[in-house]
């Protein structure tokens, strides 16, 4: 069977920053930006954009290009072809699909709400919620956690959940090219539009009330772009760091609180999400393309535009409309992504003439926003399905659909004990890390940093700096494994032991890490079976 291709140039750049450009871009971005500390987290956030995030597009990109001209759509595949057909390389890529499908289920639930809200906004359901105590209740009872007169249960959300579902599915079932790129052709287009009218409606706001003319567009934009270094800094921790003997756990401590470790994880981890690289699904956007299709430019400028996006756009609506109608203080006090999108935004849009029309945009903007990405994570799923078991596509979306359907329902039923939460720290955050420390060192050290310029330079529209090679040897894998191991000591171990766990979440957590540890295992079995397949002479292929 033939292998799909993009239409072009065009097509590849849009799906690629249609998977970049999210909810990351609109709501994450935000609120980790408030919870870090505004300007003292876009200074690790740039080191991470141009260590961890440029240099990881370029490595995935080439070895997805690469890959796919063996056949192979995921990291499985290509990892075993780069590295010689080692054994058990190929078992490290099964993290290239576990973490999409994982993402993906908790992803679309999410985006399912917003469809939810963006019919909400036009009907002014949540008209009469005034404040912040009030959209919190109604966004508690529509997700079921608690019953008002807005919603007596989970049937709603449900119904926009079943509808956001086939939505998704039902782009993937038609293909790469009749599918995907159509929709992010027109989608991305839509949304940069809906994203500047709200931009310019924002920063236009100027200080809306005259008893507290300090509250303004600007103090918000002041908040996050004056740079602040002295948060990246503690004197005090350092000092401890220095009196403390040896390499304890309590110096590595004092090493991370002196240079404010947190902010450095948070802002690597939204470069990862956001930039959807460390996923996997970048590897099989770029499978498609012809052996000799540019990677360097199509790379940078994917992520331009999701730079452009996130930095831009999503640094302009959210958090300067927060500052100008609530103050600093009040956004500082609810910074989380939910608060911040959910939350806040409603109620400034409220205030404003035309605000369902400005509800909506908000809402439907992150709806296309959040189409065009978990579609991305649908595919290297159903594409390793095609590849390495000869399924027809439709076939192979049915059955990702029919497992990922199942998922769901751990996270919809599950919200209120964490699962969601537990979800996206093993899919969104860490698993990101370590695949992404995974490839790196592949492309760098084992497939060889010769090889890999070269094969990065192939058909390549413009030369990448030398220095990006060094970059791409030393600093990024060495970045990783700092970043790899500081998250395991801040969040992995406290995890695994279930040190914050409440008492009675005990159970769904532990039940939800079965799951995922079955995912995983069932995902590693179907690549064993996949190459004995091929090992045996009817098989091959
Ligand atoms: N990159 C996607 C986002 O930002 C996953 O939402």
């Amino acid at each position: 069977m033939a292998r799909e291709r993009w239409s072009g140039k065009l097509g590849v750049i849009l799906a690629v920053a249609g998977s970049a450009i999210g909810l990351g871009n609109f709501l994450r971005f935000p609120g980790q930006a408030v919870q870090n500390g505004g300007g003292a987290f876009m200074i690790p956030y740039f080191v991470a954009l141009l260590l961890l995030g440029l240099p990881l597009m370029w490595i995935e990109w080439t070895i997805g290009r690469f890959g796919g001209g063996f056949g192979h759509s995921t990291a499985p595949g290509m990892f075993h072809t780069l590295a010689n057909k080692n054994r058990f390389v190929k078992y490290f890529g099964v993290i290239g699909i576990f973490g999409p499908i994982v993402i993906f289920v908790y992803y679309t639930y999410i985006e399912s709400w917003l469809l939810g809200y963006s019919v909400f906004a036009l009907r002014g359901l949540y008209n009469r919620c005034h404040d912040h105590a009030s959209m919190t209740a109604f966004l508690d009872a529509y997700r079921g956690l608690t019953r008002n007169e807005y919603f007596s249960g989970l049937a709603t959300a449900y119904a926009f959940f079943l509808i956001t579902f086939a939505v998704n599915l039902g782009i993937v079932a038609f293909g790469i090219r009749r599918g995907i790129e159509r929709v992010c052709r027109y989608a991305l287009p839509v949304l940069f539009v809906m994203a500047v009218v709200l931009m310019v409606r924002v920063l236009t706001l100027g200080s809306p009330d005259p008893a507290h003319p300090e509250n303004n567009v600007f103090s918000g934009l002041g908040f996050l772009w004056n740079p602040d270094w002295s948060k990246l800094w503690n004197g005090a921790a350092w000092e401890r760091f220095l009196r403390e003997p040896g390499l304890s756990p309590v110096r590595l401590a004092h090493l991370g609180a002196a240079l404010n470790g947190r902010v450095w994880l948070a802002a690597a981890g939204q470069i990862f999400f956001t930039l959807s690289v460390g996923i996997g699904v970048i590897l099989t956007y770029a499978s498609y393309l012809s052996p000799r299709d540019d990677v360097a430019l199509s790379g940078l400028t994917a992520a331009s535009a999701n730079e452009v996006a996130e930095v831009i756009l999503g640094g302009s609506i959210v958090i300067p409309a927060a500052f100008a109608f609530f103050g600093p203080v009040a956004v500082l006090q609810s910074g989380s992504i939910f608060d911040l999108g959910f939350k806040t935004m409603p109620l400034v849009l409220q205030k404003l003439a035309f605000a369902p029309l400005f509800g909506f945009f908000w809402f439907a903007l992150l709806f296309l926003a959040g189409i065009t990405s978990s579609i991305s994570l649908a595919q290297p799923a159903v594409a390793f399905l095609e590849d390495e078991f000869n399924l027809a596509r439709k076939e192979a979306a049915l059955v990702f659909g029919m497992v990922t359907f199942l998922l769901c329902h751990l996270v919809i039923f599950g919200l209120g004990a964490g699962v969601l939460d537990e979800f996206d720290f093993w899919g969104g955050t860490f698993g990101l890390v370590l695949f992404g420390t995974v490839e790196t060192i592949l492309f760098g050290w084992v497939f060889g940093m010769d090889r890999a310029w070269s094969e990065l330079h192939i058909g390549s529209d413009i030369t990448i700096p030398r220095f990006y090679r060094w970059i791409i040897r030393y600093v990024t894998p060495v970045f990783l494994l700092v970043i790899l191991t500081a998250y395991l000591i801040q969040d992995g171990l406290p995890l695994l032991t279930l040190r914050n766990v409440p008492p009675e979440r005990t159970l769904p957590i532990l039940m939800t890490r079965i799951v995922l540890v079955l995912l995983f295992a069932l995902l590693a079995l179907l690549v064993w079976l996949a190459w004995r397949r091929k090992a045996s002479p009817q098989g091959a292929v």
